[in-house]
């Protein structure tokens, strides 16, 4: 299958469009009015659909701070805010000299609201959903989009419903969505399977679909790279070479190379800034490093997929026709890592203080990797995205981390015990 992607934001304001605002499919160029009708994909080919606006914000538009700093870049003005964003872009010093670049900087995305990047594009997506006038949402996940959802829905005043697969979803984000009252539903099947679910729920009208092939869902997820941008810029005085991000659904991934083209078409940054995306999967879950590798134009769908990193244990990227043109165009590239260097870069980053949850460390792993096959060069100043916290999966931390040691109730007891 050949898919032209139409990415490039050259289109003029189209009539359908509300407030400079409206939706392109970038498969066959049909423009949609953004709020009147609930939609996810086109209507005439299905293709995805991407925001697009009449005029693009640069660095001087933003203001105050967190995902709505960016408001004249989003297609609404507030959220349902808990609130989101404004993450640590933290120092890893020995990681930096261990793996051998010119800087290394971690962006926690764990210290969100609900402990995952999927904040950002919930306060916009549940806002959407209030404006089209809808009130049962729906996601399938892997834990932390279901997490999002549950609390943002909650705050929101909605009803919300959570299709996991059994048995593969992280503890702390199952007791999220719990507490937070979502309705859970464990589906027999892996994820794939719930989100052919839930998009036929969606198609059929009974609830809104709040997956990242919602494109408001992503606008807000875009704020990552625009933070990372000023930050970065901010305090190392240029922007990174490289993002080094985990994969699964390859929505944040879509959301990144949004973000840079809107800077690069606002004239915000030159097409010489743009960070290359380089795109990192679990080797049990990888169909986007199958495509990069072969130079395929989508991906193919994996039926069976395995990993520790269960956040993004996904065989059918629904968001691959964005998020590979985003790889190739920016110089990137993608690259597999197994469990165990997922394990060693999560006790990795915990031994600099940082806390992430497997999937997260992968963006590490995947550095290494790419840095010790001379792929990535050491003169590079490259940004890590990690995706969850810690306490996620408290089960993948204690299995990484030191064993609990019994000692006697008494203080000879525990001196004698350390001696
Ligand atoms: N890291 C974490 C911690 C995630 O939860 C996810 C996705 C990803 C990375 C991958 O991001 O899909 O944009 O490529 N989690 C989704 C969920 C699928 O249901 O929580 P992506």
């Amino acid at each position: 299958m050949t898919v032209m992607a139409n990415l490039d934001l050259t289109e003029p304001e189209p009539d359908c469009a509300s407030d400079g605002v409206w939706l392109t499919c970038i498969e066959c160029d049909e423009q949609f009015a953004p709020f009147e009708e609930v939609r996810y994909t086109c209507d005439s080919c299905d293709g995805l659909l991407e925001v697009r606006y009449a005029d693009l914000p640069t660095w001087e538009d933003f203001e105050g701070q967190g995902v709505w700093r960016y408001s004249d870049a989003l297609p609404v003005d507030s959220g349902v805010s808990l609130p989101e964003g404004a993450t640590p872009l933290h120092d890893v010093p020995r990681l930096e000299d261990d793996i051998g670049v010119n800087r290394l900087r971690v962006k926690h995305e764990g210290m969100n609201p609900t402990g995952s990047f999927k904040d950002r594009g919930m306060t916009l997506g549940v806002k959407v959903a209030q404006r089209v006038g809808v009130d049962r949402l729906a996601c399938a996940s892997t834990g932390n989009t279901s997490a999002a959802l549950a609390a943002y829905g909650a705050r929101g005043g909605m009803e919300t419903l959570v299709l996991l697969p059994a048995g593969k979803v992280a503890a702390g984000k199952v007791a999220q969505a719990s507490l937070h009252g979502a309705r859970i539903l464990e589906v027999d099947g892996n994820f794939d399977t719930c989100l052919d679910i839930v998009q036929d729920m969606a198609t059929m009208g009974e609830v809104y679909l709040l997956n990242s092939l919602n494109p408001f869902r992503l606008e807000g997820q875009k704020t990552i790279g625009l933070e990372i941008m000023e930050q970065f810029r901010d305090e190392e005085g240029d922007y990174p070479d490289r993002i080094v991000l985990p994969v699964g659904n390859a929505g944040n991934t879509s959301a990144l190379y949004k973000c840079f083209r809107e800077l690069v078409k606002s004239g915000a940054i030159e097409e010489d800034d743009v960070p290359k995306l380089t795109g990192i999967q679990a080797a049990g879950a990888a169909p986007m490093v199958e495509a990069i590798e072969n130079g395929w134009e989508a991906t193919e769908r994996w039926e069976d997929v395995e990993t520790r990193a269960t956040a993004i244990r996904i065989g059918n990227p629904v968001n691959a026709p964005k998020a590979l043109p985003g790889i190739r165009a920016t110089g990137g590239t993608a690259a597999a890592v197994s469990d165990e260097e997922i394990t060693r870069a999560q006790r990795e980053l915990a031994e600099e203080g940082v806390g992430v949850e497997p999937a997260s460390a992968a963006s590490i792993a995947g550095l290494r990797k790419l840095r010790e096959e001379g792929v990535i060069d050491s003169e590079e100043s490259v940004v890590c995205l990690t995706t969850g916290h810690l306490l996620k999966d408290p089960e993948a931390a204690a299995e990484a981390g030191a064993e609990p040691e019994p000692v006697p109730g008494t203080t000879e007891g525990v001196l004698d015990h350390l001696d």
